[in-house]
């Protein structure tokens, strides 16, 4: 009889942990996990800066980082916010998919950290999407991580790069690279807030803890001020219950954190990515340019909201 009961309590125990809630789930609409409030139309604006500077991190890679870094910012650009978008991985991803070509930059973001006669301005490129800027880089960013290391001051590179040009842009996003080196660093030292995208994915939340602890390791040492921005979910997939499970449990986990806006997966994106432009720009009435323009209403109503 003690078996039995065992076995029954075993059962039980199965069915809490297991992942096959999908009788338990709501609609495929993701807004059902993460509505919570309405989201405003943004006011127009006719004075810019000083700059909300956002870093994009995760060091987990393919996760949406630059996906997100150039649609955000095409969208805040759309709503008449000026916008640098920095590049900070030496792949040079968020430079191709605004159509720079990163091997025949002449000047890149490593000139503006290494040398001291090149500033942001003799470097940036203007993107066809009007206010909408970029720092490129290429492969020549992973030496200036080697060289930063023996600077004084190495955390502190791309906050003083940045300084002479904060005033002139309402936002600046910086695309990291996957790993959580002395560029990320430096990325969530010159940070107010961190953006992380997280994909609908079983293992997603993996390496999370890990981001977290960097965020507050930096927080207590060297911005004291660093805020989690948000945690966006990407390449919601609302066919499979698998997606709607991850995205109900980044909820769990993170509360209002969580970004209202999810954005869906479709194939627009690699698409936008080849043709070196914004998906905004590209497709305006696609699922993805509108759900980084509703992202772009709650990244500028948290920034209202903030003062
Ligand atoms: N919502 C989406 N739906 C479908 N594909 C997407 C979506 N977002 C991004 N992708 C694609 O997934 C791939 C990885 O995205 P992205 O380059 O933005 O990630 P990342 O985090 O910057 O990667 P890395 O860590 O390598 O820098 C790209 O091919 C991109 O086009
Ligand atoms: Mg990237």
């Amino acid at each position: 009889m003690a078996g039995m009961t065992d076995q029954a309590e075993d059962r039980t125990r199965d069915d809490q942990s297991g992942l096959d809630l999908g009788a338990e789930l709501g609609p495929a609409d993701p807004s059902a996990y993460t509505m919570r409030k309405p989201i405003p139309e943004p006011m127009p604006i006719d004075t810019h800066g000083p700059a909300r500077i956002i870093a994009m991190a995760n060091q987990k890679g393919g996760v949406g980082k630059t996906t997100t870094t150039i649609n955000l910012g095409a969208a805040l650009a759309e709503y008449g916010r000026r916008v640098l978008l920095v590049d900070f991985d030496p792949q040079g991803a968020l430079s191709v998919g605004l159509g720079a070509n990163p091997h025949n930059l002449d000047l890149s973001i490593y000139n503006v950290l290494i040398q001291n006669d090149v500033g942001v301005e003799d470097v940036l490129i203007k993107t066809n999407v009007a206010g909408l800027h970029v720092l490129p880089a290429n492969i020549d960013l992973s030496a200036a991580e080697i060289q930063l290391v023996t600077e004084v001051a190495r955390e502190m590179a791309l906050a003083r790069i940045l300084r002479p040009v904060r005033g002139d842009y309402d936002y600046i996003l910086i695309d990291c690279q996957p790993s959580l080196g002395l560029l990320a660093i430096n990325a969530l030292t010159c940070a107010h807030g961190v953006l992380i995208p997280l994909e609908c994915e079983f293992f997603s939340l993996r390496g999370v803890a890990l981001l977290l602890d960097t965020i507050d390791k930096v927080r207590e040492r060297l911005n004291f001020d660093l805020e989690l921005e948000g945690i966006l979910a990407t390449m919601y997939d609302s066919r499979t219950t698998h997606s709607r499970q991850v995205l109900q449990r980044v909820v769990e986990a993170f509360g209002d954190k969580v970004y209202q806006t999810v954005i869906t997966k479709t194939v627009k994106f690699p698409e936008s990515n080849v043709a070196g432009a914004p998906i905004t720009s590209l497709d305006p009435a696609s699922s993805g340019a509108r759900n980084y323009r509703q992202l772009a209403r709650e990244v500028i109503a948290a920034t209202n909201e903030r003062g």
